[in-house]
């Protein structure tokens, strides 16, 4: 996978990673990118197309599906995570909403397309999907439940031609960690971190020196091994995603 010459579409594109990664998709020679946002967005590239685009919005992405020709890469990127200390269930619900349910419903959505090109999904999520951060436990249990879906779209998928990227990121220099006072990479870092992993292949994409520093461990670990071994079990006659 080449970003050089393919159709990506970002979800959650007008500041922080995503907006990093349009600019480093553009960079890499992408012949179009579709910049998923909640509000138009001007773009002076003229290889980039604003789309408007709520991830939790059924009519915005049903919408934004018939604007877009072809599609080589999706980045599940648009994203919520509000201090919470689980004594109100709403907050549970609020990030599902966007962390889990957008980023399946806008998968399942682009999915013939990405079928049609054998194309890739790449889904931002978070050192905090493998261990819960107690300051922010319902945006956690939001990735987290997010990587296990990303896990199980890998498997369901890989029959399919479609590859599936889970991105473990750390703290990254944006308006959703303001309020955390610890070393943190720049959006651009993570962007190209992002784009390095998927153009090597990675399944699992370390981008910033935090996530780095747990890569190895990761990928020689028992849940890597067993995450290997439950795809086994998917019947070569199961029912199609998409
Ligand atoms: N920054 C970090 O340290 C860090 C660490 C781990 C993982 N991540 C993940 O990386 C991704 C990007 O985070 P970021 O740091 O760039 O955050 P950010 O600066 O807060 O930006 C979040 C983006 O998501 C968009 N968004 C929120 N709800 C949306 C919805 N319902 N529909 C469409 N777009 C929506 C926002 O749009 P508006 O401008 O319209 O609000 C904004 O573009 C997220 O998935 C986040 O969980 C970030």
């Amino acid at each position: 996978m080449t970003i050089a010459d393919k159709a990506v579409l970002i979800t959650g594109a007008n500041r922080g990673i995503g907006r990093a990664l349009v600019e480093e998709a553009l960079r890499r020679g992408a012949k179009r990118v579709y910049a998923g946002t909640r509000q138009p967005l001007a773009h002076i590239d003229g290889r980039a197309r604003s789309l408007t685009l709520d991830v939790t919005n059924t009519e915005q992405i049903q919408a934004a599906v018939k604007r877009v020709e072809s599609l080589d890469v999706l980045i599940n990127n648009a994203g919520i995570a509000l201090y919470d200390n689980l004594t109100n269930l709403d907050a549970i619900g609020q990030h599902l909403a966007v962390n889990l349910f957008g980023m399946f419903n806008v998968t399942r959505a682009f999915l013939p397309l990405l079928k049609r090109s054998k194309g890739a999904i790449v889904n931002n999520l978070s050192l905090v999907a493998l261990a819960g951060l107690p300051v922010i436990p319902a945006y956690s249990i939001s990735k987290a439940a997010a990587f296990t879906m990303t896990q199980s779209l890998r498997a369901l998928l890989a029959g399919q031609g479609v590859t599936v990227h889970a991105v473990v990121l750390g703290p990254i220099d944006t308006d959703m960690n303001r309020g955390f006072d610890i070393p943190k990479a720049s959006p651009e870092s993570a962007a190209q971190g992002i784009f390095d992993g998927l153009e090597k292949g990675e399944d699992d994409i370390f981008p910033d020196p935090a996530s780095q520093s747990i890569a190895a461990d990761w990928r020689t670990g028992a849940a890597k091994a067993l995450e290997r071994q439950f795809a086994g079990f998917v019947p070569e006659t199961a029912a199609t995603l998409g």
